[in-house]
């Protein structure tokens, strides 16, 4: 950082390029920042967590915040702004129409994601809505590399059929490939034979992929899936959700890319499409806001029209002009290189720990949570027994720890034929707030992790008394069997 500021610290100077380069090769991921305000954490008894629990129906959904020691439920909204995008949230201009706020968040997506018209929204979700219900007719097809529960009933409602065309690798959760987020273009290719490319109104691409354990996607494949795309005229849009996590997994990992900038890697990979949804509730650093972000003329119109019913006028979309802001401040944040580094690098140093340990986790490691696999955790509980809803609600017994399920209960059911889908990632989601937690919180973590592992062979499974009829994982209800 005082480096990019111009400045070069003595001990530098005098430094042989040799020290030099071994300091800037170091592996610690030092957070930089310090802590300037704390909120206070409730320690509970554990008969206080067990009657939690139960009257939440063991859905950690349904816990009260205030009832939750470490909350790593999501990283959705649940960051720690600076003091920078705090000093932005006085600095709101809250007219209802053309808010300078707006103007700032709209040259900032442009700058760092490049593309050309930007419609706000209160989260990912509202962008996904009007994006869905613009591009998609009865009887579309939408391929993606994996699902994303929102994302697919959006496409879901206006009529569409998702289809997974990500690597079989993202299915296995021990299969090392770097890249696991990556679509097969051959399972794409055969798509377009089968439906026509006519059918198919937009590839659906994430970076990183949530529901494969945060893996990334490779610049290579992405710009593969661009070019075949192009030559059938069908688009490409990316949730760009985590996409700077994903743009860091890139510089890391990928031939050619670890001399360039993440801000310059974020633009070179948005390029490869034509249009992104964006929950800022993540890589952006607030609490809440969202985008779609397109580069035809008439679909931004069409998008700009229907924004004013479900979110609001076209320069707030349901969000505060200091949530845009902050907003805005969040994204010149979290382009930079250290902060990106210290990021991931907490979420690894947790993962590292429970590997260590030999406690089955999906690897590699992804950008924004460890997944436990709770098929090899609880290898005596069914999925029709929900062993990944057990194994979260077994962490908040044992430690306060509040994490969410990814398997069978979040993958829902067939849209036809109404039966269960059967996932073959049965996972436990432990996610990383950015900025919130420290070392000592995964340590203590993974501690807890570990004694319910020592334990496992105790834990029956659960039975689902109540099922709400869209995504139900939010708001399910199960007893102990
Ligand atoms: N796309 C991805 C990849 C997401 O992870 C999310 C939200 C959304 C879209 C929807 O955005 O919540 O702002 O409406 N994921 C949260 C999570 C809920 O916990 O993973 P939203």
């Amino acid at each position: 950082m005082l480096e990019a500021r111009g400045f070069k610290p003595n001990f530098l100077i005098t430094m042989t390029n040799d020290k030099l380069n071994r300091i800037q090769r170091r592996r610690s991921w030092a957070e930089p920042y310090k802590i300037k305000v704390v909120e206070p954490l409730k320690l509970t008894t554990r008969a206080e967590r067990e009657q939690a629990i139960a009257q939440a129906g063991y859905n950690t959904f349904l816990l009260r915040s205030e009832d939750v020691y470490i909350d790593l439920l999501t990283d959705s909204g649940t960051s720690a702004m600076s003091d920078y995008q705090w000093a932005g949230m006085m600095l709101g201009d809250e007219a209802y129409a053309g808010s300078k706020n707006f103007y700032f968040l709209e040259a900032t997506i442009q700058k760092y994601y490049g593309y050309q018209y930007i419609v706000p929204t209160h989260q990912g979700r509202g962008a996904e809505n009007i994006l869905s219900q613009i591009l998609i007719k009865p009887g579309d097809y939408i391929p993606g590399n994996m699902y994303f529960t929102t994302t697919r009933l959006h496409q879901e409602l206006a009529g569409g059929t998702f289809v997974d065309v990500i690597i079989d690798e993202a299915h296995d959760a021990t299969s090392l490939h770097p890249f696991k987020g990556n679509v097969d273009l051959q399972k794409l290719t055969d798509l377009i034979e089968q439906v026509g490319a006519e059918r198919i109104p937009y590839i659906s691409v994430a970076g990183t992929v949530n529901m494969a354990g945060g893996q990334p996607i490779s610049m290579a494949n992405l710009r593969a899936v661009y070019q075949l795309a192009q030559t059938h005229g069908i688009r490409v849009i990316l949730d760009a959700t985590r996409a700077v996590e994903n743009a860091y997994f890139i510089q890391r990992q990928e031939e050619g890319y670890n001399q360039e900038a993440i801000a310059t890697i974020l633009r070179e990979f948005c390029s490869y499409t034509d249009g992104c949804t964006m929950s800022g509730k993540k890589d952006a650093l607030v609490n809440i806001g969202g985008w779609l972000a397109l580069n035809d003329d008439d679909i931004y119109e069409e998008a700009r029209n229907r924004v004013v019913i479900y979110e609001g006028l076209h320069t707030y979309g349901g969000m505060a002009g200091r949530d845009m802001e902050a907003m805005g401040r969040g994204i010149e944040e979290s382009v930079q290189d250290d902060h990106i580094r210290a990021r991931v690098g907490q979420v690894e140093y947790l993962g590292q720990k429970l590997l260590d340990w030999h406690i089955p986790v999906v690897v590699p490691i992804g950008g924004h949570a460890i997944y436990l696999d709770a098929k090899r955790f609880l290898p005596h509980i069914s999925q029709d027994e929900f062993a990944a809803q057990r194994l979260a609600a077994e962490l908040y017994l044992e430690a306060g720890i509040r994490t969410m399920e990814r398997g069978i209960v979040s993958a829902g059911r067939n849209k036809e034929t109404g039966d269960n889908y059967y996932p073959e990632l049965e996972l436990v989601r432990l996610t990383i707030p950015r900025r919130v937690y420290t070392q000592a919180h995964m340590d203590l973590t993974a501690e807890a992790v570990e004694e319910v592992y020592y334990n496992r062979d105790r834990l029956g499974g659960l039975k689902m008394v109540y099922e709400p009829k869209y995504l139900r994982f939010f708001q399910a209800r199960f007893e102990l069997l």
